[in-house]
């Protein structure tokens, strides 16, 4: 039939009674639609489309990844190593991390329960996407990075938010009981990222216990996001969910390769989880992704095999870069906050800011420097701001000097 002689307003014309009642539907599904952009987003992209912007509101430095882990990706891509994969990575790089656990951790984790996700922010996804129905209850620990909440909202979980508490001079603390008390019988997972983004709060390994026998009483996950766990200033690991956990709880651990080895823009990560899983984040891996790059894999092998010294290097910048940063905030009476522990990240209040957007705002327009307000992470946390010290002295001494400046009006 030639395209003329189609009857295309014949069918037109025609009733279809299956579709005669069909209302008109959002453009997008619901959920989607239903999600606003956030006010700090437009923020973000006013700022750093701004030139000469001191940006220290995301979570990276200025420093590229080193080149034994380029070397053995361009390597892996020069021998072909450039087609499909094992959904949930490749053998070895499963044993690499099970290697990995051994001499960090000191125990093993079988390979078997280890799963190649593309990304830290994908490994969130994967296992939310595995255990959260519609209607589910999540509880999470607050403040938090923002994209964990907006991982509860894709799958149309119902977040319930458990604020950490911040006293002045001691850190920031869970309230145990608040946590338990947020609990229901629709609770399926509980999410704690410890270190945590911004805070640096760490979980004590005793809270950490006495969660985990809650959660199995209750029949309830807990997905730890542990993506930080190495950027810890007193010691070389912060304490894990595997160290207290046996194989088979319900226990879903998220790490990255993005900031330890400087990796961000690779997007690799894994999630540790019981064997059981492996078959349901196998289909969620499939639907999404089907797996990671073979050739970023070897890079990630060559990370965890060689990156030792490299870490050590970066956490000792950091540790400089903040001790530096809380002499300068030492003489600054109108900042309130307390030394990290660990992360890369000052989350501060400033006497007389409320409005942490607005405060954003300012700085960019007035001072050139853009930190992520506190609301980001919490409504809980609207007078803080949090910047990231991973960068070179230089930057952060400029960007002090103006926060300096401008709180003098405040
Ligand atoms: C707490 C937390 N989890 C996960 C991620 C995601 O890391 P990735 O770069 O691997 O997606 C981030 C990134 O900032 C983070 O802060």
């Amino acid at each position: 039939m030639r395209k003329a002689d189609y009857p295309i307003n014949s069918i037109l014309s025609k009733t279809n009674n299956n579709l005669s009642n069909k209302s008109k539907k959002n453009y997008c599904r619901d959920t989607i639609e239903n999600m606003k952009k956030s006010e700090w987003s437009v923020i973000a992209q006013y700022g750093r489309a701004k030139s000469g912007t001191i940006k220290l509101d995301v979570g990276e430095g200025d420093v590229p990844t080193p080149d034994f882990i380029v070397n053995a990706a361009q390597n892996a891509m020069n021998k072909g190593d450039m087609f499909y994969g094992p959904v949930l990575g490749s053998d070895e790089l499963r044993e690499s991390i099970s290697s990995y656990y051994q001499r960090i951790h000191g125990y093993k984790i079988e390979s078997s329960r280890i799963f190649v996700t593309p990304s830290g922010t994908a490994a969130i996804h994967y296992s939310l996407s595995t255990l959260v129905d519609v209607g589910d209850e999540v509880v999470a620990v607050t403040p938090l990075w923002r994209n964990l909440l907006g991982a509860i909202d894709l799958q149309q979980g119902i977040t319930k938010e458990v604020p950490l508490t911040h006293e002045i001079g001691k850190g920031w603390k869970l309230d145990m009981d608040k946590l338990f008390n947020s609990c229901t019988e629709k609770t399926k997972v509980i999410i704690i990222n410890s270190p945590n983004n911004p805070t640096g709060w760490i979980m004590p390994v005793k809270d950490m216990k006495i969660l985990m026998e809650y959660a199995r009483k209750h029949d309830i996950w807990i997905v730890s996001d542990e993506v930080y766990s190495r950027f810890i200033y007193d010691t070389h690991r912060a304490p894990s969910f595997l160290d207290i956990a046996k194989e088979d709880d319900k226990l879903l651990v998220v790490n990255s390769f993005s900031k330890n080895w400087c990796m961000t823009g690779w997007r690799l990560g894994w999630i540790t989880g019981p064997e059981k899983i492996a078959e349901k984040i196998y289909n969620v891996a499939l639907y999404s992704a089907m797996g990671v790059s073979p050739f970023i894999q070897q890079g990630g092998i060559a990370a965890l095999e060689q990156g030792e010294n490299f870490l050590k290097q970066m956490r000792k910048n950091s540790l400089e870069n903040r001790e530096y940063i809380y002499e300068r905030f030492k003489n600054m009476d109108k900042i309130i906050s307390d030394k990290p522990e660990a992360t890369f990240y000052s989350f501060f209040k400033i006497d007389g800011v409320d409005d942490c957007i607005s405060f954003t705002k300012e700085l960019i327009d007035k001072k050139n420097i853009i930190f992520a307000p506190g609301y980001a992470f919490s409504k809980h946390t609207k007078g803080y701001m949090r910047l990231c010290f991973a960068v070179p002295k230089h930057k952060l001494e400029t960007a002090i000097n103006r926060l300096e400046e401008i709180i003098k009006d405040y």
